[in-house]
């Protein structure tokens, strides 16, 4: 298909086109710090590994002769969407690339996928917005416990353009992470990560001085106020009473979690382990993925990311009753390795994978994938 051939055109590939192998990739190009940091998890490792374990643990079964048209194109939360596959957000990209989200935000337009543009990215909100110009942008919020300036991100992210609004409720503080305190790296120490409330009227009206001029208090208040620990479920309904649109939340792993984000009036959840970076131990993403479809598939949009590499591990993510997936490291490492081209390229494999094996396991579109096209090893 179109896909396929937009994949493999222009010889030599910008990096690599297996998904599993731009980390190697990555580590040739880019300092120890800051690959420590994005591709590093919480403590040993193990669920790190455990992400990319589970998806080994299930196998696809094809069906032959099926004469099938492949077809990713589906719907998410109302909308058309070209293929279930979104950008996981990530913050702090210009660690990787000077051009960072802006050159993600380029890519995501251009390949017609959904961006979800992290609260700590390097460029403020607007600047992202407006490098992603018509394509579908999501925001994700770290929300700030000083209600005045989260209205005014809302405020900010509404008019930007951005549809939906992702509250990521498993980082109330940064996991323990072995490679970053080895490296000595903390971008977010620095002030990387922080333009959009540096930039926001609010917040800077919070401050003694401004943070071009007494950077560390403004660093110090950034670091209360956006990654506190006080949160509950019932700030949660503070975010929807001031959010029209959609409202996912990000980062459940239990079934009574996503019911309660059900319940806090959510459109979605997002299972994730947050790419394997908060918990050393925590169960696999793909793991938590069929209780929390059962316990809210029917009403809410469920969304998985923490692991997900080929066209193969959406598939299966889908099979096991994800409506969507997100990609997070890979279209950084895309990005580490040729700004804007590096990521277009590392979207346009994934997209074209899951596409081929899609025909090849005999289904038609990704709505029809189901438990039976799984064999899961040793259970
Ligand atoms: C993240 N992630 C993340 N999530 C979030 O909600 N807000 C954020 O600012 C960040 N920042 C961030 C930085 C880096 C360097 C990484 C690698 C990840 C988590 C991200 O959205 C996603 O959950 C994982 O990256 C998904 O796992 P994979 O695909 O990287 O295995």
């Amino acid at each position: 298909g179109k896909l396929l051939r937009d994949a493999a055109a222009g010889h030599p590939p910008p990096c690599p086109c297996d998904g599993t192998e731009l980390e190697d990739a990555a580590a040739k190009v880019l300092a120890p710090g800051p690959f420590g940091y994005v591709a590093g998890g919480a403590g040993s490792g193990d669920t790190l590994r455990a992400n990319r374990a589970a998806f080994a643990r299930y196998r696809l079964v094809p069906r032959m002769l099926r004469k099938t048209q492949p077809e990713l194109r589906t719907s998410l939360l109302g909308k058309e969407m070209a293929a279930p596959v979104l950008l996981a957000p990530i913050g702090v990209q210009s660690i990787v690339h000077p051009e960072g989200e802006l050159a993600v935000a380029r890519a995501a337009a251009e390949t017609g996928v959904t961006m979800i543009v992290a609260s700590p990215a390097s460029y403020s909100l607007e600047e992202v917005a407006a490098a992603n110009g018509d394509g579908d942008r999501w925001y994700q919020l770290y929300q700030p416990d000083d209600p005045e300036v989260c209205l005014s991100i809302l405020d900010r992210a509404k008019r930007a353009g951005f549809t939906a609004l992702v509250v990521t409720v498993d980082t109330p503080r940064f996991g323990w992470r072995p490679s970053d305190l080895d490296q000595g790296f903390a971008p977010t120490l620095r002030g990387i990560g922080a333009a959009t409330a540096f930039s926001d009227p609010v917040f800077r009206a919070r401050l003694a001085q401004p943070p071009e001029q007494d950077l560390d208090a403004a660093v110090r208040l950034w670091q209360q106020m956006f990654t506190g620990t006080g949160r509950s479920w019932d700030e949660l309904a503070f975010l929807r009473a001031n959010w029209a649109g959609p409202l996912l939340v990000k980062g459940i792993l239990h079934a009574d979690d996503a019911r309660a984000a059900r319940d806090a009036g959510a459109d979605g959840v997002v299972v994730s382990n947050h790419g394997g970076r908060q918990i050393d131990g925590a169960l696999a993403a793909l793991d938590a993925l069929p209780a929390v479809a059962k316990a809210v598939g029917d009403e809410l949009a469920v969304l998985l990311d923490s692991g997900v590499r080929t066209g193969s591990d959406v598939l299966k993510a889908l099979a096991l009753g994800a409506d969507a997936v997100a990609v997070g490291r890979p279209y950084l490492y895309g990005l580490a390795l040729n700004g804007q081209s590096g990521v277009g390229h590392v979207i346009r494999s994934v997209l074209a994978d899951a596409e081929v094996t899609l025909g090849l396991l005999g289904a038609e579109t990704v709505l029809d994938l189901g438990e039976r096209h799984l064999h899961k090893i040793g259970g």
